[in-house]
C-alpha cells in the first residue's frame, strides 16, 4: 500500500448524479406543501442532510409544521428518492470516475467515501462500487453535518492516515468547507467562483487526469 496520501469521495455529485434525484424528491414535496422549489434554491441543499434540508426547504416555502409531520414527510421524501435509487446501474458513475478510482487501485493508493448520505451503501451497491472502498462513512455514522469536518476525520481514521495526507474530492461547499476545517487537501467539483476555498477545483469529473494524480502523489 502507498501510505504517501489516501483519498476520501463525497458520493452525491462526485461518484454519482443523484443530486437531480434529491431535486425531484424535494421539488414534488414543496409542490405537495404548495410552493415551489427551483434548481437554484436546490444548490443550498447539497451535501445538506436530510433534516437539515427538510427545516432548509421549510424556511424557503415559510411553511411551520409539528416534529410528527415533519417526521412523515422526511419518510415521504426518502421513499420517492429511493424509488430513483432503485433504478440506478453503473451507468450512473459520474464521467472519468471509474477511471480517477481504478488509476488509484493500481497505484495501491487506499480511498474511502465521506458521504452525509443515510443511502449511500444502498447507492454504491446499485452502480456496483461498495467492494472498491476501503472503508465507507455515511450519514448514520456521524452526528455532525458537514462543513463540521467529522465525516472526513472518521474517514481518515478508518484508512489509518493522517488528516493532512487526505485528499477530498466535493461538489458542495459545505463538503470543501469541511475538507479545510480537517486540515485535509480539498478538491472541489463544480463552479471556481463558487467553490473558491477549495485548493484546486474541476468543472466536472470528466477533467481530473491522471497527470494531476501523478502530480499529487508525488
Ligand atoms: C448528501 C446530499 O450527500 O446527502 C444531500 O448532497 C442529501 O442532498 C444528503 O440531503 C442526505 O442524503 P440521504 O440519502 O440520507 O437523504
Ligand atoms: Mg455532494
Amino acid at each position: 500500500m502507498n501510505t504517501k496520501i489516501a483519498f476520501i469521495f463525497d458520493l452525491d455529485g462526485v461518484i454519482v448524479d443523484t443530486a437531480k434525484y434529491h431535486f425531484l424528491a424535494w421539488r414534488n414535496l414543496a409542490n405537495s406543501l404548495g410552493f415551489d422549489f427551483t434548481k437554484k434554491q436546490n444548490e443550498q441543499l447539497k451535501g445538506v442532510s436530510r433534516v437539515a434540508s427538510l427545516e432548509l426547504l421549510l424556511k424557503i416555502g415559510n411553511i411551520k409544521l409539528s416534529e410528527e409531520k415533519k417526521q412523515a414527510l422526511l419518510i415521504q421524501k426518502n421513499e420517492e428518492y429511493l424509488s430513483y435509487v432503485n433504478k440506478m446501474t453503473s451507468d450512473e458513475i459520474l464521467p472519468g470516475i471509474a477511471k480517477v478510482l481504478e488509476f488509484l487501485i493500481d497505484n495501491k493508493i487506499k480511498f474511502a467515501l465521506g458521504s452525509a448520505s443515510k443511502n449511500a451503501p444502498l447507492i454504491l451497491k446499485k452502480v456496483g462500487l461498495i467492494n472498491k472502498f476501503t472503508a465507507i462513512v455515511d450519514g448514520n455514522q456521524v452526528s455532525k453535518a458537514k462543513p463540521d469536518p467529522e465525516v472526513f476525520l472518521l474517514g481518515a481514521k478508518k484508512l489509518d492516515m493522517n488528516p493532512e495526507k487526505c485528499v477530498v474530492v466535493e461538489d458542495a461547499i459545505a463538503g470543501v468547507k469541511a475538507a479545510n476545517a480537517a486540515d485535509m487537501i480539498s478538491i472541489g467539483i463544480g463552479d471556481k467562483t463558487v467553490l473558491n476555498e477549495a485548493n484546486y477545483v474541476f468543472e466536472d469529473t470528466s477533467k481530473i487526469t491522471t497527470e494531476f494524480l501523478k502530480s499529487l502523489i508525488n
